[in-house]
């Protein structure tokens, strides 16, 4: 049992026993925490990454709702900013799953793993890279008010959606606990009952505040990524603060970033195949069909249409919009 299921079960947390909780997509109960539907097992490192984390000058956090693309603009990210120190055929994406390579604030860092999180931030390597499913509002101070630069990457939220639900369907089998069916999984994404949503919040939290402050927090979409990879990487190299030289794409630089983070590359490593993310979680999780408009396989008409007007609703005003690739 999760930690702070746990407690709760025990009666051992207040605080958090007296959340509203209910059952989302993965096996664990989501807790209504400042206002986001946090998984249990996440409320303790979400306090203590809020508490305890110091932002430096140069940090880069991943942001992200889950399964809208984290796995690929992390890769992106760490070999984009570490290119001076790697070569393409000793590269460590290719022996470890990137999030090994950067690890997730509060599921990694801020939680039961790490003895001490701040003397482990500390002895980082810099620039250092985290990745965060923390909706922007639940950020900490250090980090919103630094300098430290934010990449939030959004999805379409139609194929989110057949992410999150196969995904954590196969999370479920691997505790031997039922399949949910598309329906009833549908009704809980639609409500927002998901791990860091609702989703629309997530996404207009970041959307915001990239709008305000471009220069701190750069949005991403993953259909983008897909149509024009080579252009969003230059993008994201230009907004870190360390733009590809004329040379470096001459040497083909950013094609071989691009090939190394690739979908068709990562999903037949080795480490992708068979490895563990913490022992727990199979990497092959992460990769599933890395496609944009699959989720037309899915939807019946009905569904397209409820989906359709809650994007609408929760939306409108914002100029943010998704194609819909179908
Ligand atoms: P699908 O389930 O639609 O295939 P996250 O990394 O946030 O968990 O998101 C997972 C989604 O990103 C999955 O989508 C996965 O297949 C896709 N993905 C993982 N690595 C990718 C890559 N290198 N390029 C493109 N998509 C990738």
């Amino acid at each position: 049992m999760a930690s702070t299921d746990r407690k709760v079960a025990n009666g051992e947390d207040n605080a958090v026993f007296s959340l509203r909780r209910e059952r989302g997509l993965a096996s664990s109960y989501l807790y209504l925490f400042q206002e986001f539907w946090c998984p249990g097992i996440a409320i303790e490192g979400v306090k203590s990454f809020q508490k305890c984390f110091q932002a430096k000058h140069g940090d880069v956090v991943v942001a992200s709702f889950p399964k809208t693309g984290t796995t690929w603009l992390i890769a992106l990210t760490f070999a984009t900013v570490n290119r001076q120190h790697f070569s393409a055929e000793n590269h460590p994406l290719l022996t470890s799953n990137p999030h090994t390579l950067v690890s997730c604030l509060e599921f990694k860092i801020f939680c039961d793993d790490i003895h001490d999180p701040v003397l482990h931030l500390s002895n980082m390597i810099e620039p250092r890279l985290f990745s965060t499913h923390t909706p922007f509002t639940s950020l900490p101070k250090s980090l919103t008010e630094s300098n430290a630069k934010i990449i939030y990457i959004c999805r379409n939220p139609f194929d989110t959606f057949v992410s999150a639900w196969t995904y954590f369907n196969k999370i479920r089998s691997t505790m031997s606990l039922p399949a949910l069916e598309l329906e009833e999984a549908f009704e809980m994404y639609c409500n927002g009952v998901v791990s860091f949503g609702p989703w629309w919040s997530h996404m207009l939290g970041f959307w915001k505040e990239s709008l305000v402050r471009p220069k701190k927090v750069m949005f991403l979409k993953y259909e983008d990524l897909m149509e024009n990879v080579n252009f969003h990487v230059k993008k994201i190299a230009e907004f870190l603060g360390c733009p590809f030289t004329a040379e470096e794409e001459s040497d083909g630089v950013i094609e071989s970033i691009i090939k190394l983070c690739s979908f068709e590359k990562m999903k037949d490593l080795e480490v992708n195949i068979s490895g563990k993310l913490d022992k727990i979680i199979d990497n092959k999780l992460f990769f599933r069909k890395g496609e944009i408009g699959d989720w037309i396989n899915y939807f019946s008409p009905s569904l397209i249409q409820k989906l359709s007007k809650i994007i609408e609703e929760k939306l409108d005003g914002s100029s943010l919009s998704f194609k819909m690739y179908s």
